[in-house]
């Protein structure tokens, strides 16, 4: 029986009694991120996981993922990724002593994180084409007839339910400090991390903790967004060319669709969409507070002003928006989203200008 008061530690194994216990575990300290209050927009907060050892939530994921791996004894893990699950999946195996193949979409993934991929020493295979193609692929290699087939290379996307176990650790973070909110926007792109999130509640109000869920709202960029195209009945969940600033969230297939509808469905929730620009602007608003997030992340800000404008939301009511990864994955869009004229000085009397008529640069 869970002992809901008596848990100890911090962060993702503080809930060892909630999680799956391999004979190992690989951890570096992810999770026990910081939920920062938002200034001037409703009740809101951000969790920013964006402060997780990698930088983004799949370090929750992976500590559960690379851990069973390493216990069942096989030769590496294998991912498919936009690029944060392929960083993350790098250092977890380097920390286990395990080998590590990303396959990743041409083109197609933000600096930082192909640099973390590089630097933990993974072996790096571009595919052409977008996420999509890439994860078929590594699918077609590891599976026949649904069931893995390798034991050498472990497959650690987020069909691997042990990850969504480690990611649901997020919303036991946010019952812990401030309770059930009322909603909760998260950016989706192969939809298991809302999923994963909205199980963490479930299981609360299961073990009585708490009495009800919030609605899940799962946020997508316009130009890739095949969830929001299943949930208005225009057709499957599933587009061809998806296009977007946000690369992290530039998945047409989502693999973790069906879950994803259900958190959404059966919390109440909604899927909703924002512009690049919207996305962009978002994440301008996120840094002059001081929070600094990738363009996907800044995606939950943009839903949740969208949802504020047309209603949907009250400015009272509690809401968290999930900020899944750090501003510095993406440094390309992070200087061309930021705005502001550097100034040249070259004496001293230039400085002292600076200071006594600097503008601040918005
Ligand atoms: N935000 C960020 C920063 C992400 O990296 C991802 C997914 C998501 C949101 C969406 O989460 O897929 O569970 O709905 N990134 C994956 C990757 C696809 O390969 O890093 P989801």
């Amino acid at each position: 029986r869970l002992n809901w008061g008596g848990l100890r530690g911090r962060g993702v194994w503080r809930y060892r009694e909630l999680l799956p216990e391999p004979g190992n575990t690989v951890t570096m300290g992810e999770g026990a991120t910081p939920l920062i209050r938002l200034r001037g927009h409703g009740n809101a907060y951000v969790k920013f996981e964006g402060a997780n050892p990698t930088g983004s939530f799949k370090d929750r994921g992976m500590t559960v993922g690379v851990s069973l791996a390493l216990s069942i004894g096989v030769k590496g893990v294998i991912v498919a990724s936009t690029g944060n699950t392929a960083a993350s999946a790098a250092a977890y195996a380097a920390r286990a002593g395990l080998e590590c193949l990303v396959v990743l979409p041409k083109g197609g993934v933000a600096k930082g994180k192909l640099g973390q991929a590089m630097l933990h020493g993974a072996k790096i295979a571009e595919v052409p084409g977008t996420f999509d193609n890439a994860l078929e692929y590594v699918l077609e290699a590891v599976l026949s007839d649904g069931r893995v087939n390798n034991v050498n290379y472990y497959p650690l996307n987020s069909i691997n339910p042990w990850r969504l176990e480690g990611q649901k650790t997020i919303a036991y973070e946010i019952v812990e400090e401030i309770g059930v909110p009322d909603y909760v926007f998260v950016p989706v792109g192969n939809g298991g991390n809302i999923y994963a999130i909205w199980k963490g509640f479930r299981e609360l109000v299961d073990f009585g903790v708490i009495d009800r869920v919030p609605k899940m709202i799962g946020v997508q960029a316009s130009g890739a967004a095949p969830m929001v195209r299943y949930w208005r009945g225009l057709g499957e969940a599933r587009i061809d060319n998806p296009r977007t600033v946000a690369s992290a969230i530039r998945i047409g297939r989502p693999i973790n669709w069906f879950r994803a509808y259900r958190a959404v469905k059966y919390s109440g929730g909604e899927f909703i969409e924002v512009s690049d620009d919207e996305i962009l602007m978002a994440q301008r608003m996120l840094g002059r507070e001081g929070i600094g997030v990738e363009p996907a992340s800044a995606a939950s800000l943009a839903g949740y002003l969208k949802a504020l404008g047309e209603g949907m939301v009250d400015a009272g009511d509690k809401v968290v928006l999930i900020a899944t990864g750090h501003a510095l994955k993406d440094p390309d869009t992070l200087l061309m989203n930021s705005n502001v004229n550097m100034v040249s000085v070259s004496s001293l009397d230039e400085l002292r200008s600076l200071i006594v008529a600097q503008e601040p640069g918005i």
